[in-house]
C-alpha cells in the first residue's frame, strides 16, 4: 500500500512512537486521525502537523480505549472527515498498573486489569472495527491493521507479567486474524519493539536499563517497521522484531512435529471460515 493518499487511524498518536508515525505518514502525503486520551498533547500534535504540512492533514479525536464508544466514534469521524480508512494502527499502551504484591488495580471494581484492557482488549476491539470496515468497503482496497506488541510479546516477564500476557495476546490476535484475510480483505502485522526511548519508560526503569547496559532504540527505528508493514503487501501475520542490532521478520514459533498438526487444524478452520462466509453472503442477499 502506498502512504501517499492513504488515511490512517493511530491510537496513542499523541506521544512516543504513535506521534512519530503520524508525522511520518503526513510528511509522505497521508492523512491521520490521532485517537488518544491526552487532550493536551493530542490536539497539539494535530495542530503542529497541519501547520507544517498543510491544513486538513491531521485530526485529533478524544478517545479512551476503555470506553469503546469513543473508539467507534473515532472510526466514524475518520470516515466523515477523510472519506475512507486504509490503515488502522492499534498502538496505544500503558505499563503494568498493579502487581501481585499490590493487587489494587484501577479497574478493580470492573473485575478487570487496566493494562489488559488497554493493551489487549482495546487492540481486539480496534481490529474488529477495522475488519468490519475493510470487509464491507472493498472499493477502498485492501486494509492493513498494525498492532504494537513488544519484546515482551515474545519474551516472558517476571516484572510485568500482565503486560507480557497482553503483548503475547496481541501477537496471537494478529496471527489469528491474518488467517481470515481471504474473507476480511485485511492484512495484520504485529510490531515487537525493543525498549524504546519514549515517555512510557519511567525514570527508575531507565535507571535499571542503564545500570545493566541494556540499550534503548529510538522511535524512528520503529517508524521504519510501521512503514514496512504498510508498504509491503506481502506481510500478513508477520511479526516485525525491532531489536537493537536489526529489524527482522520473526518466523512462526512452532516445533517441527507440531507443524503437521497445526496445518491440519488450519485446513479445518479454513473450511469453517468458508462456510461462515457463505452464510454471511446468503444473509445479505436481497
Ligand atoms: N517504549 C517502549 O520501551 C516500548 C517497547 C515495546 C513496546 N511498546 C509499546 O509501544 C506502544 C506505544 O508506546 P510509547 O512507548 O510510544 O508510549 P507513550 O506513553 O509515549 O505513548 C502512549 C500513548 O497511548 C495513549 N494512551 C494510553 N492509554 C490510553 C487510553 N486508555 N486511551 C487512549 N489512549 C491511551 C497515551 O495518552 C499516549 O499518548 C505501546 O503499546 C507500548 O506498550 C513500548
Amino acid at each position: 500500500m502506498k502512504i501517499d493518499g492513504s488515511v490512517a487511524i493511530i491510537t496513542g498518536g499523541a506521544s512516543g512512537m504513535g506521534k512519530a508515525l503520524a508525522e511520518k505518514l503526513v510528511s509522505q502525503g497521508g492523512k491521520v486521525l490521532i485517537a488518544d486520551r491526552d487532550t493536551t498533547k493530542g490536539p497539539a500534535v494535530a495542530d503542529d502537523l497541519n501547520e507544517r504540512f498543510g491544513a486538513g492533514k491531521a485530526i485529533f479525536h478524544e478517545t479512551d480505549l476503555t470506553k469503546w464508544k469513543t473508539l467507534e466514534a473515532a472510526f466514524e469521524k475518520t470516515k466523515t472527515e477523510f472519506g475512507k480508512i486504509n490503515i488502522v494502527v492499534n498502538n496505544a499502551g500503558i505499563v503494568e498498573t498493579s502487581s501481585w504484591i499490590n493487587d489494587n488495580d484501577p479497574r478493580e471494581d470492573m473485575c478487570d486489569y487496566l493494562v489488559l484492557n488497554v493493551d489487549l482488549t482495546a487492540v481486539a476491539k480496534g481490529s474488529r472495527l477495522a475488519i468490519q470496515y475493510f470487509a464491507n468497503n472493498r472499493d477502498v482496497g485492501e486494509g492493513v491493521v498494525i498492532s504494537t506488541s513488544s519484546l515482551y510479546g515474545l519474551f516472558n516477564s517476571g516484572i510485568v507479567p500482565l503486560y507480557a500476557a497482553a503483548k503475547a495476546g496481541v501477537v496471537s490476535l494478529v496471527k489469528s486474524h491474518a488467517m481470515q484475510k481471504e474473507f476480511t480483505n485485511t492484512r495484520h502485522v504485529a510490531i515487537c519493539p525493543w525498549f524504546v526511548d519514549t515517555p512510557l519508560l519511567e525514570e527508575h526503569f531507565r535507571g535499571a536499563l542503564a545500570y545493566n547496559k541494556v540499550e534503548l532504540i529510538q522511535p524512528e527505528r520503529v517508524v521504519e517497521a510501521f512503514v514496512m508493514a504498510i508498504e509491503n503487501d506481502d506481510l500478513n501475520g508477520a511479526i516485525l522484531k525491532v531489536f537493537p542490532d536489526q529489524t527482522s521478520v520473526q518466523e512462526e514459533v512452532l516445533s517441527t512435529e507440531d507443524l503437521t498438526l497445526a496445518k491440519h487444524v488450519r485446513v479445518m478452520e479454513q473450511f469453517i471460515l468458508k462456510r461462515q462466509d457463505e452464510a454471511r453472503l446468503n444473509e445479505t442477499k436481497p
